[in-house]
């Protein structure tokens, strides 16, 4: 967590709203592998990172609640008792869906003011909207003292994102940015949040990620259609999810269902397969077969599952080509955001170069490179 993103916090509060703040942080996360198995209720790799966002929040002493993204440099004032989810609203949606699913349960919030900023690129594939939803629910749970465990507070934050922001996401990047730990990487299984927390040494590689910066605008659509299809093909394979299938039971169906849905079903088969022998070959240290899982789900994710784009393609082939990376994919939702590789780390430096020419050439775009450190999860830095 960034020290100095913390003191800013603090202080823009204080000089805004002329009262020192709670201040909570919530960090971004990586996914080692498992691309969209989290809402088919099955098993990903993920882990919170050291990057994220810091929320500042204390009581208002009028009847508005002030909302300010120091980032952007945008302020949103309303009222509790009337709001509502706001065409393109961005950020804002995040905020305001938080309080209203801490309303739906019942519990009582007061006029507030909340300033927040982050150190985690927004649309990069690093989940900066749980990282948000997170720390905001933190905050408010902390100031009006509302009494959620970690684990209620996972699930506002994940209605949230369906009811004010309109994506149907799964459950694995609020969870992760709640309980990451340090050092670590935790495979989750969706269906019962069952946890297997493992220590994440790569020896002479390390976790590089490497951003397109680029976000196609279909992300959002795609994503909730891909969710959309699922479960039509759950549902003529009457199971209760997709975790729950196997490629014999796919194959019974394949006439009743079109040639693209199927590769869709079959990926998130043969994808929750890839997480468990992901997960076993990081146990035995080799690191070798993790790589090529690594490559095997990019290529499911782009033929299959179709949520790729161009950019991240050529991220992952140009590593492919290369023998100093041993596994690569993209990350996060699909349609742009960040690949993942594991790079030697004597061979580091050259290889962002290199890339970067060659990306750069392709696409007239500076990629963008991030070292990760797996850290801790969502907390309170500072209390009343
Ligand atoms: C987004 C969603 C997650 C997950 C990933 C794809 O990050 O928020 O729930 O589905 O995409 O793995």
């Amino acid at each position: 967590m960034n020290r100095d993103l913390v003191e800013l916090l603090r202080s823009s509060f204080k000089a805004e709203f002329k009262t020192n703040p709670i201040l909570a942080f919530s960090p971004g996360r990586i996914n080692l592998i498992g691309g969209h198995t989290d809402y088919n209720n099955g098993f990903v790799f993920p882990a919170a990172i050291d990057k994220g966002i810091v929320v500042a929040i204390q009581k208002s002493d009028t009847n508005t609640s002030s909302l300010i993204a120091l980032d952007v440099n945008e302020r949103y004032d309303f009222s509790l008792e009337s709001f509502s989810p706001i065409s393109n609203g961005g950020w804002k949606n995040y905020v305001l869906g938080i309080i209203d699913e801490i309303q739906k349960e019942g519990k009582i919030i007061e006029p507030f003011n909340l300033i927040f900023g982050g150190d985690v690129p927004i649309g990069s594939g690093l989940s900066s909207s749980a990282a948000l939803e997170n720390s905001v629910v933190i905050g408010l749970n902390e100031l009006f003292q509302l009494g959620f465990s970690k684990k209620e507070m996972i699930f506002i934050s994940q209605k949230a994102e369906h009811n004010f922001v309109g994506v149907q996401c799964g459950i694995m990047d609020q969870y992760v940015s709640m309980f990451g730990q340090k050092d670590s990487a935790i495979l989750l299984d969706c269906e019962n949040l069952n946890t297997s927390i493992i220590n994440i040494d790569l020896a002479d590689y390390e976790i590089l990620l490497i951003n397109t910066n680029v976000k196609h605008s279909l992300a959002e659509s795609a994503y909730n259609e891909r969710r959309t299809t699922c479960e039509f093909v759950m549902s003529q394979l009457s199971v209760k999810s997709l975790r729950h299938a196997n490629e014999n039971d796919l194959l019974l169906i394949k006439d009743k269902i079109s040639e693209e849905d199927y590769q869709k079903v079959l990926y998130i088969i043969q994808e929750n397969n890839r997480v468990l022998q992901a997960f076993e070959a990081i146990k035995n240290n080799d690191i070798v077969h993790f790589g090529k899982l690594l490559f095997a789900s990019h290529h499911g994710l782009k033929q299959q599952y179709q949520v790729s784009c161009e950019e991240l393609d050529f991220l992952v082939n140009y590593a492919e080509r290369s023998p100093e990376i041993i596994g690569a994919r993209m990350m996060g939702g699909g349609f742009g955001g960040c690949t993942i590789n594991i790079v030697n780390k004597n061979s580091l430096e050259q290889y962002k170069k290199d890339i970067a020419k060659a990306y750069n050439e392709k696409f007239n775009i500076i990629c963008s490179f991030y070292s990760v450190t797996l850290s801790e999860g969502t907390r309170i830095i500072q209390s009343n």
